[in-house]
C-alpha cells in the first residue's frame, strides 16, 4: 500500500516541476503534442488554448468521462500548467486549480490571462496548495479533477482530501499511472523526482483506498499507460516565461527573441529511459476512475 511521502522527495518534486514550469517546453514541441493527442486530446482542445498550457505531462484525459456541467465548482488538483483547468473553465464550470508548484501556478496564470483575452467570461483561479491538505472547505465543489498527480502524494490521504472537499453526489474523476499487478521485484523507481513512479499503486489497491473511503466506483478503467519513446538530446533551456513563448508561436516567426522550444523534456526522456531498462511498458497502466460521494 502507499506511504507517507518524506518530506524531502515532496521539496524535490516541488523543484522538478517548478524547473519544468520555468522551461521553454510547451505543445508546439511536436513530440509533446503527439503525446497529448496520444492521451485523448483532441487537435481542436489543443488548439483551444494557449499553447503553454500543454506540457505533456498528463497520463489521460479526466474532462472526457469527468461529465461537467456548466456552472459547476472544479477543483483540479496537480494542475499543473492548466491545461485541464482551462479545458473546463472554457466549458464554463467554476474552476480551481491548484499545484504543489508555485512554478507551475505561476505559468497556469499567465495561460489563464492570455486565454481570457479570447474568452473573458472564464471562471478560474489557481492556487499552489498540497492535494493531501487542500485549503478549501469540506463539500464545497462538485468535480475534483487530477491528472497524473495522485501517484506523487500518499494515495490514502489524497483520496480523503477529494472526499472531504467535494459536496455530497460530487464525483472525483482522475487518470493516474497504475501497476496492473506489482513493480518488479526489487524496484526501486527512478532518479528524477518528476518522474517518482515510487508512489504509483496497483490498480486493486486504488479500489481498495477509494471505497474505503466510501467512494462509490462509477466508471474504473484501465488502459494501456501511455509512455514516451525516445530520448532527446537537451530539454530545459529555461528559464523562459510562458507568455512570451505562447506570443512566439502564435506569431509563429519567433517575435520576441525566444528559441524554439526543444523537441522533448528530461521528464519524457526519464520516463522512456525507465520504462525501457525496468521493462515496464507492460507493468504499468493508466487507471480511469469517476467515484461519486454519496449523496447520505
Ligand atoms: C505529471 S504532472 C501533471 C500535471 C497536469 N495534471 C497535467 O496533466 O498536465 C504532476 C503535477 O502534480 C503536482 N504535484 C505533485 N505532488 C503534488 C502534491 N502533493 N500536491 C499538489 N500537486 C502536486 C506537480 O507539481 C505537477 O504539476
Amino acid at each position: 500500500m502507499p506511504t507517507d511521502v518524506a518530506t524531502e522527495t515532496r521539496t524535490a518534486i516541488r523543484t522538478a516541476f517548478d524547473r519544468i514550469a520555468a522551461s521553454t517546453l510547451t505543445g508546439a514541441d511536436v513530440a509533446v503534442r503527439e503525446f497529448a493527442l496520444a492521451c485523448g486530446y483532441s487537435v481542436a482542445e489543443l488548439a483551444s488554448v494557449p499553447v503553454a498550457a500543454n506540457l505533456g505531462l498528463m497520463c489521460g484525459h479526466p474532462l472526457r468521462f469527468a461529465d461537467l456541467r456548466p456552472g459547476e465548482v472544479v477543483l483540479d488538483v496537480g494542475c499543473g500548467g492548466g491545461l485541464d483547468a482551462l479545458l473546463a473553465a472554457s466549458a464554463g464550470c467554476r474552476v480551481i486549480g491548484c499545484d504543489l508548484s508555485p512554478g507551475m501556478v505561476e505559468r497556469a496564470e499567465i495561460n489563464l490571462r492570455q486565454h481570457r483575452v479570447r474568452r473573458p467570461d472564464l471562471s478560474a483561479e489557481f492556487r499552489v496548495a498540497d492535494l493531501e491538505a487542500l485549503p478549501f472547505e469540506s463539500a464545497s465543489v462538485d468535480r475534483v479533477l487530477s491528472n497524473n498527480a495522485f501517484h506523487y502524494a500518499n494515495l490514502g490521504r489524497a483520496f480523503a482530501e477529494a472526499y472531504r472537499v467535494l459536496k455530497p453526489g460530487g464525483r472525483l474523476a482522475f487518470c493516474d499511472l497504475a501497476w496492473k499487478d506489482s513493480p518488479p521485484e526489487g524496484w526501486v523507481g527512478a532518479d528524477d523526482p518528476a518522474v517518482n513512479l515510487a508512489g504509483v499503486a496497483s490498480v486493486t489497491e486504488i479500489g481498495t483506498l477509494l471505497r474505503r473511503q466510501r467512494f462509490e466506483l462509477g466508471l474504473a478503467a484501465t488502459e494501456r499507460a501511455v509512455l514516451p519513446r525516445g530520448t532527446r538530446s537537451d530539454g530545459h533551456k529555461g528559464p523562459t516565461d510562458a507568455d512570451r513563448l505562447n506570443r512566439w508561436v502564435e506569431s509563429s516567426q519567433g517575435c520576441c527573441g525566444v528559441e524554439p522550444p526543444p523537441s522533448l523534456s528530461r521528464y519524457h526522456d526519464t520516463l522512456a529511459k525507465v520504462a525501457d531498462r525496468d521493462d515496464l511498458r507492460d507493468r504499468l497502466a493508466t487507471v480511469l476512475i469517476c467515484a461519486t460521494k454519496p449523496r447520505a
